[in-house]
């Protein structure tokens, strides 16, 4: 009896690993050369619904989309048809997004350093607001405003000097940091605002960091709002809008059992902590915990090399595919999606000639061989957008076919679209998309 349950444990152990693992369409992705990102729109459509659903339960919250997190252009068309607003920081990335269809009446743009081009890109698309850090920023939007004959309505980022319990490099609200207005100078920019014909001061705008788990940080946040707010009523200025930006962190560990974010507890924590004015509008500007978990880079096992005393499963993907591990010592969930023998351990390494081309240390994983799939979860968000070229590699989201194979047939160009279900959608770059036009006009 007590050997048959050990069996049982053993299964139960053995199934786990399997359930643990992501749910990939292994025998198409045989088919496409790696490595390659691979994104799941069902998550993704899921994720949203959620935001929907949690934000619409309050009054005057309003939802943007941090770009920076992804800007492939069906994630972003995706998001743009779901209603997000977008979040900006550059001039490329308020292209993007109206080119995807969001309403510029619902793109704000931020960044400490915007230049004079991508303020004239952004008052001609007539964007919702500008969220200025500096009064030197503020001066130049005015006068280019002024030069269009416009008035440009401007937030201004406030730095609240309030921590965030996240890695030192995407910690963003410390007097320390280069972001945003100081607290102390806030009088002073609103004075000066008040003075310029052609700029419109509507509300306040913070960030404190990202990939933030713990809801006692936006509790700070909020806190330190109502403070700056107590002291605008003071002056008896009541702004149209304070907005709050992202953060919100995903859970790395568990990407299968937790796809979606804590959007409720999240939501209902400004709703518990901020004071809002009537008819006061709430914005956030959310990244990662819109796109993270619905997106995997997936790559081969090149070699399994047996070191002194580890072994290395070196794969097709790099940190040029991937940069978060080497840059912020970040985890991604690492899966042999084409194994299911017994686990092993290894450190899964990429190819650049970098030490810190690590995915991860002493990772356990089913028995790997040369040409095995490996999945590296979670990397929706800054994985795809952040990729390089350095050793002169090619982007990973780039399915590249050269010219001289345009004309190898349709079949073969056109395999990996019809490999797609409704539910996963792989990035085909613009020469595949050519191809495939060309290819149908010779039909
Ligand atoms: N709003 C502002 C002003 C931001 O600077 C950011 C992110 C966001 C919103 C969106 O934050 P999220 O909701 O995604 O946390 N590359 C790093 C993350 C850098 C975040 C930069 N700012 C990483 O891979 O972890």
């Amino acid at each position: 009896m007590k050997k048959a349950k050990h069996i049982f444990a053993f299964f139960c152990l053995k199934d786990t690993y399997k359930i643990m693992k992501g749910i990939f369409p292994i025998d198409k992705f045989n088919n496409i050369e790696t490595p390659f990102y691979y994104y799941d729109t069902k998550v993704l459509r899921e994720t949203l619904d959620t935001i929907k659903r949690e934000a619409s339960k309050y009054e005057n919250y309003h939802v943007h989309y941090a770009i920076k997190a992804n800007a492939n252009n069906k994630i972003l068309e995706i998001i743009s048809n779901s209603g997000l607003g977008a979040d900006c920081v550059s001039g490329g990335e308020v292209k993007a997004a109206i080119k995807a269809g969001f309403p510029a009446d619902k793109v704000v743009f931020a960044g400490v350093g915007k230049s004079d081009k991508e303020i004239n890109l952004a008052l001609d698309y007539n964007i919702s607001c500008f969220n200025v850090e500096s009064v030197p920023e503020l001066e130049v939007i005015n006068e280019l405003a002024k030069a269009k004959g416009k008035v440009a309505n401007v937030a201004f980022r406030i730095n609240p000097n309030v921590g965030a319990h996240t890695h030192a490099n995407i910690t963003t609200g410390l007097a320390e940091n280069k972001f945003g207005i100081s607290m102390e100078d806030m009088d002073k920019v609103i004075d000066m605002a008040k003075e310029m014909n052609n700029v419109e001061f509507v509300g306040l705008h913070f960030h404190i960091g990202s990939q933030i788990l713990e809801m006692d940080d936006f509790v700070a946040l909020c806190n330190r709002v109502n403070q700056l707010q107590e002291k605008l009523t003071s002056m008896r200025i009541i702004v149209k809008s304070i907005n709050v930006g992202g953060g919100l962190g995903i859970d790395y560990s568990h990407p299968n059992r937790k796809p979606i974010p804590s959007f409720a507890e999240f939501f209902n924590t400004y709703h518990k902590h901020i004071k809002l004015y009537p008819g006061q509008k709430l914005h956030f500007e959310l990244g990662r915990a819109v796109v993270g978990q619905c997106g995997s880079l997936i790559s081969r096992v090149i070699y399994v090399k047996e070191g002194t005393n580890k072994k290395f499963a070196i794969l097709d993907a790099g940190m040029t595919d991937l940069i978060r591990p080497a840059l912020y010592q970040a985890y991604h969930k690492i899966e042999n999606i084409s194994s299911d023998e017994p686990m092993e351990t290894y450190d899964v390494v990429g190819p650049i000639c970098e030490s810190s081309d690590v995915f991860g240390k002493a990772i356990d994983l089913n028995k790997t061989h040369r040409g095995d799939l490996i999945a590296l979860r979670s990397a929706g968000a800054y994985g795809e957008i952040m990729a390089s070229r350095y050793n002169c590699r090619e982007l990973p989201i780039v399915y590249r076919r050269r010219f001289n194979l345009i004309f190898i047939g349709v079949v073969a160009i056109t395999t990996p679209i019809i490999l797609l279900d409704a539910n996963i959608l792989i990035f085909l770059p613009e020469i595949y998309k050519l191809s495939i036009c060309l290819s149908l006009l010779m039909i």
